[in-house]
């Protein structure tokens, strides 16, 4: 990048030259939120990527997310400012070995998560995301047996909730896995009257003392209308600049992990989109998803059947 260069002029100038559209999750940093077209949640940023009319899509979040606006939006160009940025979750579950595990079980239906591999999403057959998942596992006869996966916090959380056993995949979200509870108990004696909004990403340790547990969009709805002052957020702490926007009067503070403070609780994948990064993937338009189309389609039965039954 020429010394001197006007990021934000040029990603201006870059994004009407190639009717692009930036769209941004909530754990990226304030300058990609505010240069983004639309900031949302898991299942907002897959609505928007299926419904724009962009020729390109710019997609500050993680590769899951990019691919799936691909699946959705197969006819455009989606760039993703790192190809690196993935997700522990979709670490954890390696296609090979959910295969393997479905066929061990081949009564049960995959109901997966949306952090997830483009492959994992084609062997299953709903994805839910956090915002949707409770909608849809309430559709999802009794009688019928499931598999969860690849977030066992979500998974323990929706199979409590609704009183009902579901074979667990055994990954773990690194960020929200961090939150120490020990600390959080500390910050809670110094702001009693501050409630907890928790993401069920969270282990049961820290969701148990949440007064609120929602997806970020959820979380940030609450943030908007609970009464008091303060809030203690635990989720990866950049959504708490959308609050600080919406309500600057009031206090918002990370849910701190074992060394006290919420610095530990920066989704790593996420912090490697930076602006320079926005600048240099709507100039090339590189890295590029790209997804073989047969899997592509094999993908996107498992999500038409999330935005139907989320609808
Ligand atoms: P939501 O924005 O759908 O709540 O997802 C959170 C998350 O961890 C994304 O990686
Ligand atoms: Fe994955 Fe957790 Fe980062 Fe979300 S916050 S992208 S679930 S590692």
């Amino acid at each position: 990048i020429p010394a001197g260069t006007d990021l934000l002029e040029e990603i201006n100038r870059l994004r009407k030259e190639k009717n692009a559209i930036i769209l941004a999750h909530y754990y990226q940093t304030p300058d990609l939120q505010d240069i983004a077209d639309f900031v949302g949640d898991s299942l907002e940023l897959s609505k928007k990527a299926a419904e724009t009319d962009a020729d390109v899509i710019a997609f500050c979040g993680v590769k899951f997310m990019a691919e799936t606006a691909k699946i959705l939006s197969p006819e455009k160009i989606v760039v993703l400012p790192d190809m690196e940025a993935g997700c522990s979750l979709e670490d954890s579950c390696p296609p090979d070995k959910f295969k393997a595990f479905r066929e061990r079980h081949p009564d049960h239906i995959a109901l997966t998560y949306i952090n997830c591999s483009t492959e994992v999403k084609a062997l299953s057959d709903i994805i839910v995301t956090s915002s949707s998942a409770e909608t849809i596992l309430s559709q999802i006869p009794e009688d019928q047996k499931i598999i969860f996966g690849p977030d066992r916090h979500l998974g323990g959380y929706l199979s409590r909730k609704f009183n009902r056993e579901m074979l667990l995949w055994p990954g773990v979200c690194i960020v929200h896995e961090a939150f120490s509870e020990k600390e959080l108990l500390k910050l809670k004696q110094q702001h009693p009257d501050a409630p907890i909004a928790a993401h069920p990403e969270c282990p049961p340790h820290i969701i148990d003392h949440a007064d609120f547990v929602g997806s970020t969009s959820g979380i940030l709805n609450f943030a908007k209308t609970f009464e008091g002052d303060t809030l203690i957020v635990a989720t990866e702490p950049h959504i708490i600049h959308q609050m600080e926007k919406a309500l600057p009067e009031k206090t918002f503070i990370g849910a701190p992990g074992a060394d006290g403070n919420c610095a530990c609780n920066i989704c790593p994948y996420m912090a490697l989109n930076t602006m320079e990064k926005l600048y240099l993937c709507l100039r090339d338009l590189e890295p590029r998803i790209e997804i073989e189309e047969q899997l592509r389609l094999d993908a996107k039965k498992s999500l038409d059947r999330m935005l139907e039954m989320a609808a």
